[in-house]
């Protein structure tokens, strides 16, 4: 089962990092309920805000703690008529202060567009019609084609949820589980959500899953069948020019398929064989220092004929069954190390921007740099630093 059903918030109480959302919209249920509805000026609900941050979630539970019923439609319910007056026609004949019960949820309503225009106009009629209340959910409230909308809506903002509350739910995750992931990779989970909940806790279930972590790769959930299979070309079929264009599909860097190259050669070759393939990888090795040294990205090319014409040659036959390759357990550690440089990048780029410099020389002697900014408090305010590049820099 996936943890972002499994761990469903299906309360208030159990929403994170949501307080003045669920204030707002609490203040807007007893509103309702209290029949004050004439009085109020929205009659709707629009929850907005970046994607896994509770929107649909939040919904639910509104008609939950007021024991409603939701009745859901879609961009497309509403460009049928038809359907809509059908799904309304109650909504429509009952009177105001009767306890109805019901809530109209439209998820995702910036996803009416183009052909389903009518669908705004619509909804807007819709909210002025019915007795029930509506909950509406976009990521972007601020498009043009909302506008409408916005009018009639009462307007609630779900924020991003902070990269520390967001580890706060792996951690409590986990232990409901009875699993345990190292620490620093909780972190990193949690700085590369971004805000985004519904992300974290699946890059977590997919990491608990591996028996040896280190040897996961967070981005690259789907690639994996992709690199099998051009290793396979490499490994197991005949060398033609053909086999030049293997990584061309690929959704890969040039780097990490060196990496998977490395980790795999030697389950395939053996002695002679093994030596010329291992020759072409470290001259494919040297063209990569060479293009990072020189940015001469011409080399691209010589790098990546080493690594499959190179490769692919080096067998002296073809031997027929199949073949699991490994994940190299490099992966995760340059991403690792990706992540700290962004880090470094952003507050060089903050440095540089201050002081006139070059984001470059920033980079350059960002070891000057460093200890003055990390020490002085003032000047990390100066510089408008996040909370995570504060905390970046502390750690190191
Ligand atoms: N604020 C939150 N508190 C607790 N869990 C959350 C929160 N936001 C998202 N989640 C988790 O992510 C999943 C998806 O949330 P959802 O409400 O569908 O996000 P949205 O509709 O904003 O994209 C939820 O089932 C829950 O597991
Ligand atoms: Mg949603």
């Amino acid at each position: 089962m996936n943890w972002t059903e499994k761990y469903r918030p299906t309360s208030f109480a159990e929403v994170r990092g949501q307080e003045e959302a669920i204030k707002k919209i609490k203040s807007f249920i007893e509103e309702f309920s209290l029949g004050k509805l004439t009085k109020i000026r929205k009659k709707s609900l629009l929850l907005y805000g970046p994607p896994g941050t509770g929107k649909t979630a939040l919904a639910h539970i509104t008609a939950k703690e007021t024991n409603a019923e939701i009745f859901e439609l879609n961009a497309s319910d509403l460009r049928n008529k038809e359907k809509l007056k059908e799904i309304l026609r109650p909504a429509l004949e009952q009177k105001p202060l009767i306890k109805s019960n019901k809530i109209i949820l439209v998820d995702e309503v910036d996803g009416i567009t183009g052909a389903d225009w009518g669908g705004v106009t619509t909804l807007q009629m819709l909210i002025e019609t019915t007795t029930y209340p509506v909950i509406m959910s976009a990521n972007d409230a601020w498009s043009k084609k909302l506008a409408p909308l916005r009018k009639k809506a009462e307007l609630v903002k779900l924020k991003e949820i902070p990269y520390n509350v967001v580890k706060d739910v792996l951690i409590q995750i986990l232990k409901k589980e009875n699993l345990f992931v190292n620490n620093d990779i909780l972190t990193n989970i949690a700085v590369k959500a971004k805000g985004d909940l519904r992300a974290a806790l699946n890059d977590l279930q997919t990491i608990s899953k591996v028996k040896d972590p280190s040897s996961l790769k967070l981005d690259e959930r789907n690639k994996e069948t992709d690199i099998f299979n051009a290793l396979r070309t490499i490994f197991k079929t005949k060398t033609t020019n053909e086999v030049l264009g293997v990584f061309d599909n690929v959704n890969i860097s040039m780097d990490e398929t060196l990496l998977w190259l490395e980790e795999n050669i030697f389950t395939e070759y053996k002695g002679q064989e093994l030596a010329k393939a291992y020759d072409a990888l470290s001259k494919a090795d040297i063209f990569k220092g060479r293009i990072y040294k020189q940015q001469y990205w011409r080399f691209l090319v010589y790098e990546n004929v080493f690594l499959t014409y190179g490769i692919s040659a080096a067998k002296k036959q073809i031997r027929p069954g199949f073949t699991s390759y490994k994940k190299p357990d490099r992966i995760l550690k340059i991403w690792l190390n990706n992540q700290r440089t962004a880090k470094k990048k952003s507050i060089a780029q903050k440095y540089a921007h201050q002081v006139h410099v070059g984001q470059k020389r920033a980079l350059k002697e960002f070891v000057i740099i460093k200890p003055i900014i990390k020490s002085n408090e003032k000047i990390q305010k100066e510089l408008k630093l996040s909370e995570e590049e504060i905390t970046y820099l502390n750690k190191l």
